[in-house]
């Protein structure tokens, strides 16, 4: 397995291209099998969840055509046609693998009247239920059943608009309610949705498809249900989460970073948390720019929430920016129950970090010295890097094929600003 090789101690400097959204790719990749129109997105990122996906729909019927796929551009225009469904399937050797993949269902039902999804099990943050999704699709007239680990749905006589009532904020359960609602008979409303901008952009998305949604932005959906919609071309999002990331790179490093591509409205909570920390977020003509205001990171205490509170996905790599503050910080995770792996990996490179029930105390060290590290998930393996280009001495970090999956070309957009770092394959 490959892994990778960071000698730290190198402010970065420099300019960084922020690549599509994951997480809005995944959602509007399935939007594809609701019309048997071509769907083109553009700005796409090169990341295995992106080709697990693809791999998916391709089992389903849909047809993916990718242009640009030339190395040294970023992001890839791909056009997915899906116009017939020839397996209603998900399996689950492809489900185990990435969680995304549950959000073919409701696409499935409204397109087929029918899906079976295989449960996608827990992955290493949590147990990951689907809950949510399953009674918000049953509200919009699905009969749902479990068997032998998967989801069978059926709507014979096509999906109803209802009142699907959230309990929580899920992200996942908002998509796949959003998207199989385009295609309801009549209206549903959405009540306690996620308003991630990534949920904008699938919204924007749909519309662009000619599909009539309300209320976008809020937590409030209203979706007046169409007989079809048509092909169109969308640009995905930048992605704001790649941004942080980047962002806790200058910060950690003291160096001054531009991160390309990303507006300022998509990091609201993020850049808040950043300022009370002492880095400066300036907005540029193409971006945003990242540097510590006036040398010294100061401890400060972040808790995650659902948009527009600070993102999950953003814990780990501030505990890790945060490791080498001057003073304490506490982090405390409310989304998901097991998300703080990164701790004790972080703690052999000399963070002093205690965690206590959802809160991790984080006290800071004047200096990390560079270890090999493990990693456990996508965000836990982001946090170690940023510790290996702030430490001492050489880390190295092992099971990268989690940074595959959410990261565009790490290596190299981090050795373009200065990083001695390399990817080495393990054979
Ligand atoms: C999405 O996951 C993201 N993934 C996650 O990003 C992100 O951390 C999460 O939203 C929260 O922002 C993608 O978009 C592909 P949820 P999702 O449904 O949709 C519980 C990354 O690093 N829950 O909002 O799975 C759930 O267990 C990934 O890029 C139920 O109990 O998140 C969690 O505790 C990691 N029942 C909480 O709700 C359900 O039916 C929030 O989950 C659904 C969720």
């Amino acid at each position: 397995m490959d892994k990778i090789i960071i000698r730290g101690g190198r402010p970065l400097s420099g300019r960084i291209p922020i690549s599509g959204a994951k997480n809005a790719a995944l959602t509007l990749m399935p939007a594809a099998i609701l019309t048997e129109e071509p769907l083109t997105l553009r700005n796409l990122p090169r990341l295995a969840d992106i080709d697990t996906f693809s791999h998916l729909l391709n089992q389903h019927g849909v047809s993916l055509t990718l242009e640009g796929s030339r190395p040294e551009e970023f992001g890839r225009v791909m056009t997915l046609k899906a116009s017939r469904i020839t397996n209603t399937v998900a399996p689950y050797d492809i489900v185990r693998r990435m969680r995304a993949s549950v959000l073919v269902l409701g696409p499935l039902l409204a397109r087929c009247g029918e899906a079976t999804v295989s449960l996608p099990g827990g992955c290493a943050i949590g147990t990951r239920p689907i809950d949510l999704h399953l009674k918000g699709l049953e509200t919009l007239g699905a009969r749902i059943e479990l068997t032998q680990g998967y989801v069978k749905a059926i709507a014979p006589d096509g999906l109803k608009g209802g009142v699907v009532r959230f309990p929580f904020v899920s992200v996942g359960a908002t998509e796949n309610v959003l998207m199989a609602a385009t295609l309801a008979h009549g209206e549903t409303v959405i009540e306690n949705a996620a308003r991630e901008p990534e949920i904008v952009d699938l919204a924007h998305c749909l519309q662009a498809m000619g599909a009539e949604i309300d209320g976008i932005g809020t937590e409030r959906l209203v979706v007046q249900g169409k007989t079809r919609l048509h092909g169109a071309t969308y640009a995905v999002m930048a992605d704001r989460i790649e941004a942080g990331s980047y962002a806790c790179a200058a910060a950690i490093t003291g160096g001054e970073l531009e991160l390309l591509g990303i507006q300022a409205n998509t990091l609201g909570a993020v850049i808040e948390a950043f300022d009370q920390a002492g880095v400066a977020v300036t907005p540029t003509r193409e971006g945003l720019k990242v540097a510590r205001r006036n040398g010294e990171l100061r401890g400060i205490s972040v808790t995650t929430a659902p948009y527009p509170g600070f993102p999950t996905d953003m814990q780990a790599q501030f505990m890790a920016m945060l490791a080498l503050a001057d003073g304490a910080s506490v982090l405390t995770e409310t989304i998901f129950e097991n998300r703080y792996m990164h701790v004790p990996e972080l703690a052999r490179m000399g963070a002093d970090i205690q965690v206590r029930g959802r809160s991790a105390f984080v006290r800071g060290v004047p200096q990390l010295t560079g270890a090999p590290v493990m990693a456990t998930d996508l965000r836990a393996s982001m946090s170690l890097v940023l510790a290996g280009l702030a430490a001492q001495g050489e880390t190295t970090v092992n099971r990268i094929y989690h940074l595959d999956r959410g990261y565009e070309r790490l290596e190299e957009k981090l050795s373009a600003v200065g990083a001695d770092i390399e990817r080495v394959s393990a054979g």
